[in-house]
């Protein structure tokens, strides 16, 4: 077949393996017959899995999937995700263990026994409804990383209300597309959140966004009341009858609280991500089979022994990786966790190394970029503290470099520790691929195998499997519990945008290639979305945010790679002539536009590099070739640009290039 990403061709496949020690072997709780188990009865491996979950009503049900792509299971089961969370530790006598070490940037810390977690979810479901939530409704949470982050997402599950938590990095635009889409009556924020030693203002972001303005000659009709949580002290704007403090309402309220059982295709939550248009995708999960998903894959991905073990997910709970890795995965099956809520080098580029020596970490999950930024700043730092606590080590949300991979294995886990290289995405939920550690003899850069009672596949153009040795677009084969429900408010589009590439297949939007071995590497994504630093962006969603400036006549943005990253935001814009004198103001083009794309999307999607060209390439129907800008930003010499309608665009552009008219963050 055609070559999926231009990396592909010449990819080269590591040939090491690490098999994991005898020691890890004999104690891991996957062990090597899980997935002939999985495999002999896939729907009754998972109806196994989901048995050990707390339901009020057994489930009689498993897979229903006679309405595909919508998927239920367990449909006539109900249970409820925060008791299984919280208030099923405390029944069963384990309410002393401390479900969060809380380290705040500023170096204040707070310790939260499950039974601590326990009172403060039942207060905050009682303020919930008191502010008239009830089940069913959706709460968006705008949130740093502070305890109250989680509190507020099993407040919500308690009583059945649907939390649609927005990343705090997101700008007041976006976090109003996202109220407007999912029509939130409440909003949970903060005043402000610790970010690399500074007040990092949320609450004036939620005023701006509920407030009419450029893009909405409305104020937000929907949200009744901002619940506010006093983090930083900062003072704000207060809108009498609309704001509540924290303090006032969630302190006084009971500390007892019924949780509402709901069905278990109930849905949990709803999760904005990035697509291939300009438009956020809101993917709605529902309970018992995302449940069964998260807590299944990270008692068998993570070994996680919760009376001894330390677990730290450096992610934010603003994504996916922090809802399904922080908070319902790992509480449900009663870890003990590390909650940070600032910045791997605030105050000093040690944090992390510190944090994990302080509280005895065992198990660290993170992304490739935070392993790739260490790399850059030297092993000296974290050598200086003892990490030897560690004996499991993953990673998430990008490819991983073999080099990376072998840094994170050697420095970090000192030779000693398993790494995982786990792929899922927030549609999937749970994680879809990844060795297991107990198991798997790991190499450095693949995510190797498809969980136990998970179909997945690499296929050509036309859907059919590839051999060994080669690579296309990666597909998952069957339906699994925590799979996505849909899209909010739109069915047309989840099945467009997932099941109509390869008829009765979900498209993952990622290439893949199968060694040798049949193991799967990721190559990443093969549309039009970005991955930066493992956050998703689209390309159309920035360049709409770009020609939505007045000096703006057309942009075109590729993610180029980066070696740090992974991608890099790389923006390609017509100036309109009349706007600004290019030859005195070039710079300046380049920070107005770079701080416009930070106020409409936030400042995760602000490019990298900002090219001032004259023309874009198109074809002659008009569409951008981003094939052959992605060149340009990554200094490949031109690929074929016979389809061009003008041929000279791209000499133009080179040469415009040269000419020093790049201007890089
Ligand atoms: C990418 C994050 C390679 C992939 C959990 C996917 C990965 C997208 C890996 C989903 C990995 C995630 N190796 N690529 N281990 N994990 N990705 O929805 O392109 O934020 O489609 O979920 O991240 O990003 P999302």
């Amino acid at each position: 077949m055609a070559t999926v990403v231009p990396a592909l061709a010449n990819l080269h496949t590591e040939t090491r393996a690490f098999p994991p020690s005898p020691e890890f072997a004999a104690q891991a709780n996957a062990q090597p017959g899980i997935y002939e188990q999985a495999d002999q009865d896939r729907v009754a491996f998972w109806a196994d899995q989901a048995r050990s979950l707390a339901w009020a009503t057994p489930f009689t049900e498993t897979l229903d999937w006679s309405d595909a792509p919508a998927a239920k299971w367990f449909a006539d089961g109900t249970l409820n995700a925060c008791d299984n969370a919280v208030d099923r530790h405390v029944r069963e006598g384990r309410g002393d263990r401390v479900a969060f070490h809380f380290e705040g940037e500023p170096g204040d810390t707070r310790t939260l026994t499950y039974a601590d977690m326990h009172r403060e979810v039942q207060k905050a479901a009682n303020a919930l409804e008191s502010l008239g939530v009830s089940k069913g409704d959706r709460v968006a949470i705008y949130l740093p990383q502070i305890p109250e982050a989680v509190i507020s997402m099993l407040a919500c599950a308690r009583i059945g209300a649907i939390h649609s938590v927005v990343f705090g990095g997101f700008s007041a635009e976006s976090l109003r597309q996202r109220i407007d889409d999912a029509e939130a009556s409440l909003v949970i924020t903060a005043d402000g959140g610790n970010r690399r030693g500074k007040h990092l203002a949320l609450k004036p972001l939620v005023d701006e966004a509920l407030a009419a303005g450029d893009h909405h000659p409305e104020p937000c009709a929907t949200v009744k009341h901002v619940l506010t949580v006093q983090r930083t002290g900062q003072d704000t704007h207060w809108e009498k009858g609309r704001d509540v403090w924290w303090h006032d309402v969630v302190d006084p309220a009971s500390d007892s609280h019924e949780p509402v059982m709901v069905e278990a295709e109930h849905p949990l939550f709803i999760l904005y991500t990035s697509g291939t248009t300009g438009s956020p995708k809101g993917l709605f999960h529902s309970t018992g089979g995302y449940l069964t998903g998260v807590a299944t894959t990270h008692k068998m991905v993570f070994d996680l022994k919760p009376e001894t073990d330390v677990y730290w997910c450096s992610a934010d709970v603003g994504w996916i990786t922090g809802h399904s890795y922080i908070v319902y995965g790992p509480m449900t099956n009663g870890a003990t966790q590390v909650l940070y809520e600032g910045t791997p080098n605030t105050p000093h580029e040690g944090r992390w190394w510190e944090i994990i020596q302080k509280y005895g970490v065992t198990i660290f999950y993170t992304a490739p970029t935070a392993i790739r930024t260490f790399m850059k700043w030297g092993e000296a730092i974290p050598n200086q503290y003892d990490l030897t606590s560690l004996r499991l080590l993953g990673s998430v949300g990008e490819p991983i470099n073999p080099e990376a991979w072998m840094w994170y294995r050697r420095v970090i886990g000192g030779d000693r520790c398993p790494v995982v290289d786990t792929w899922w995405q927030t549609e999937t939920g749970s994680i879809m691929i990844s060795p297991l550690p107990g198991v798997t003899a790991t190499k450095p850069g693949s995510a190797q195998k498809p969980m136990p009672g998970v179909g997945v596949d690499v296929v050509d153009d036309h859907g059919d499997p590839v051999p060994d040795g080669s690579g296309g677009y990666l597909v998952l084969t069957e339906p699994w519990p925590s799979m996505l429900r849909g899209i909010w408010g739109d069915r047309p589009r989840y099945e467009r945008t997932y099941w109509s590439r390869f008829p009765g297949l979900y498209f993952a939007g990622d290439g893949a290639k199968k060694d040798a071995d049949g193991d799967i590497w990721l190559l990443g994504r093969v549309d039009d979305v970005m991955n930066v630093s493992g956050h998703r962006l689209s390309t159309t969603e920035v360049e709409h945010a770009l020609v939505s400036h007045p000096w703006v006549a057309e942009a075109a943005v590729v993610g180029a790679s980066d070696d740090v990253t992974g991608q890099a935001v790389v923006a390609f814009v017509i100036i309109r002539s009349d706007a600004v004198d290019l030859n005195e103001d070039g710079h300046e083009v380049a920070v107005a536009l770079r701080n416009h794309v930070s106020h409409e999307i936030g400042p995760i999607a602000k490019p990298r590099t900002i090219l001032v060209v004259t023309e874009v390439p198109k074809t002659r129907s008009g569409k951008i070739m981003r094939r052959l800008l992605r060149d340009v930003a990554e200094h490949r010499p031109v690929g074929d640009v016979t389809t061009l309608a003008d041929s000279t665009v791209m000499d133009a552009i080179t040469a415009g290039l040269e000419a020093g008219k790049a201007d890089e963050d």
